[in-house]
């Protein structure tokens, strides 16, 4: 496995793997890298002839500066971890080697982009499709992997790629669940034991909703997925959407679209930290 921090080496290595014939899957991640991300390296690394990886802290999606300092970083872990599943280039570059200059793009995809994450957390998914089109014109990969915990970004990734016209096969992959139903996500090792005991509760509630959704109706659903929570002590939701499955505009009723998601986001412990999950109803 070979390790690259610059634009020029990433290249050089790229058109080596592709002179030697091979496709290539790319996973972008922001590094502190667990079980989810093995399954997408993995993924990849069976469909591709290389895979690579980049492992980026993107300041540019961060809209609150703390959130960015506390953002962990194991780049050692990481590294290791890659090369034990098989990924071929692992991509670490500087802030300055992505941004030599202050990025002033704007990307608009409404309402995928604009409702939720969009709405709280302004210019989030702006900074996401800035770093994610300069690894697509990087790299210029075969497929791309992204997890689906992070349902609404593979929304507007997608959009995006298609906006852009990037010939990129997005492949969302399944959320990796620990044993009690927490999705794995970086931030959770901001928690402690007790509080990821708390956060398994998301999860937990987000599939009792399954069977309510069949006796009550979106409003009522979403209205009990949020009590439920709120009456946890430690959690705090902070929306809760059920939306088409596609553009991620809010339903009001069930039957409105054939794909219908529901999006959370919860404030759990003490800190508090923000975690996000989701649950497909059709
Ligand atoms: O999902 C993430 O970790 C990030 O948003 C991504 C796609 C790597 C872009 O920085």
């Amino acid at each position: 496995m070979q390790i690259v921090f610059t634009a020029d080496e990433l290249r050089k290595q790229l058109s080596a793997l592709r002179n030697e014939g091979c496709t290539i899957g790319l996973v972008p991640t922001m590094g502190a890298l667990h079980a989810g991300h093995a399954s997408l390296v993995e993924r990849s690394v069976c469909e591709n002839g290389a895979t690579v990886v980049s492992v980026f802290v993107n300041p540019t999606q961060f809209n609150d500066p703390k959130d960015l300092a506390c953002y962990p970083r194991t780049p050692e872990a990481d590294f290791a971890l890659l090369e034990r599943i098989g990924a071929a280039l692992v991509f670490a570059p500087t802030v300055e080697e992505m941004y030599p200059e202050p990025d002033t793009r704007t990307f608009s995809y409404p309402p995928t982009d604009s409702v939720m994450e969009g709405a709280l957390r302004p210019g989030h998914f702006n900074g996401v499709c800035q770093i994610v089109s300069k690894l697509f014109g990087l790299v210029r990969p075969d497929r791309a992997y992204f997890g689906e915990k992070d349902y609404q970004q593979i929304a507007v990734v997608s959009r995006m790629t298609t906006d852009l016209g990037f010939d990129i096969d997005i492949r969302p992959c399944p959320i990796v669940r620990a044993a009690s139903g927490l999705a794995l996500s970086s931030r959770n090792a901001l928690l402690s034991e007790t509080e990821k005991e708390t956060a398994s509760y998301i999860y937990r509630t987000l599939k009792e909703s399954l069977a309510w959704s069949a006796a009550l109706s979106v409003t009522e659903t979403a209205r009990k997925v949020i009590d439920t929570l709120n009456a946890v002590d430690g959690l705090e939701v902070e929306y809760f959407q059920i939306a088409d499955g596609r553009t991620l505009e809010p339903v009001s009723a069930w039957s409105q679209s054939d794909s219908v998601v529901g999006c959370i986001t919860v404030y759990c412990g003490a800190r508090p930290v923000r975690l996000i999950d989701n649950i497909r109803y059709k």
